[in-house]
């Protein structure tokens, strides 16, 4: 069978078909529209200039990888440095992973520092689901590995002395994260997600999503194209996943699925119109701190989440 040609080059085999957009594409016409797309995304939002230094949050899947690739040709990669985090739960060793992640960073040139959640912040994953069967409470293991890795990535970023932290977040997430919190009517949560957002305390290192305009799909065949092994693997506790978001991701792709596009132009409608809105959330003041561990907690409360959970958890 006689492959197509590329809609972009005329001249080489595609590889892929873009679905929003229609066009089949060749190997390198599909990773030059990648790049193209998050170098706009970057410039339109001023996410990272040029001379700054750049903490990526690297967890070893499709996404991060694509994240990693495309950063290291669009930015200067000795001001790049990749952290991954290993959550500490049983059954769920990612060394395989972790070696595909060396070896790339190496031939990138880029330092790669490996860490347990329990060195940064003192409790793993299953140090926390422990403590919570013991006590027979109910809390998602998700809840505290979000905000445990939140955490630890923003302490890292801050003793590195980085400028900005980019995460590895896809234009499914952004989609997913902006309806959850238009569902919930979480305004301050729902202009946080924008990429002009506030910064709402001065101990949080501003974070970016380069990735924010490209589909989780996109990722999957840019890590094949490149011959990345991702992981397949699923987290044990996948199962506890908070309901809603799950429910949300489903309802959004069987969207997507019909109507190829939908999700680039929800993100891209919604980022719009809080363009302005934004704006009137950089005058909140400084958030308060927490009472017990002394990082950034919501106006409302005097104990951030995280210590709230390892209270619950007994383990302080
Ligand atoms: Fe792994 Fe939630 S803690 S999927
Ligand atoms: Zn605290």
């Amino acid at each position: 069978m006689e492959l197509p040609i590329c809609s972009i080059c005329r001249k080489r085999e595609a590889v892929t078909y873009q679905l929003h957009t229609h066009l089949a594409l060749c190997k390198e016409c599909f990773v030059n529209d990648i790049i193209k797309r998050v170098e706009n995304e970057i410039k339109k939002y001023r996410l990272i200039n040029q001379n700054e230094k750049v903490l990526l949050a690297i967890s070893g899947g499709k996404d991060s990888y694509t994240l990693l690739d495309v950063m290291s040709k669009i930015h200067d990669p000795s001001k790049l440095v990749a952290l991954t985090l290993i959550e500490g739960i049983e059954g769920y060793n990612r060394d395989d992973v972790l070696d595909s992640i060396r070896i790339k960073t190496r031939s990138l040139g880029i330092d790669h520092i490996v860490l347990t959640l329990k060195e940064v912040v003192g409790a793993s994953v299953d140090d926390f689901v422990r403590g919570i069967k013991y006590r027979g409470i109910n809390i998602s293991p998700c809840t505290y590995c979000g905000i445990a890795r939140r955490r630890a990535i923003n302490i890292k970023a801050r003793e590195l002395g980085v400028d900005k932290v980019a995460t590895a977040h896809v234009l499914d997430d952004e989609a997913q994260t902006y309806v959850m919190n238009l569902l919930r009517g979480d305004m301050t949560r729902l202009v946080q997600a924008h990429p002009r957002g506030p910064q709402l305390s001065k101990l949080f290192v501003r974070k970016v999503k380069p990735l924010r305009k490209v589909y989780e799909r996109e990722t999957a065949i840019y890590a094949y194209l490149h011959g990345y092994k991702f992981q397949e693997r699923e987290c044990p506790y996948i199962i506890h996943r908070p309901t809603l978001r799950a429910r949300i991701r489903d309802f959004l792709y069987r969207l997507e699925l019909e109507r190829p596009g939908s999700l680039l132009k929800l993100v891209e409608a919604l980022d719009e119109t809080l363009d302005n809105y934004v704006l009137n959330y950089h005058k909140l003041p400084e958030l308060p701190r927490c009472r017990i561990c002394g990082e950034p907690t919501s106006y409302d409360r005097d104990l951030c989440k995280f210590c709230e959970l390892l209270i619950s958890a007994g383990l302080i």
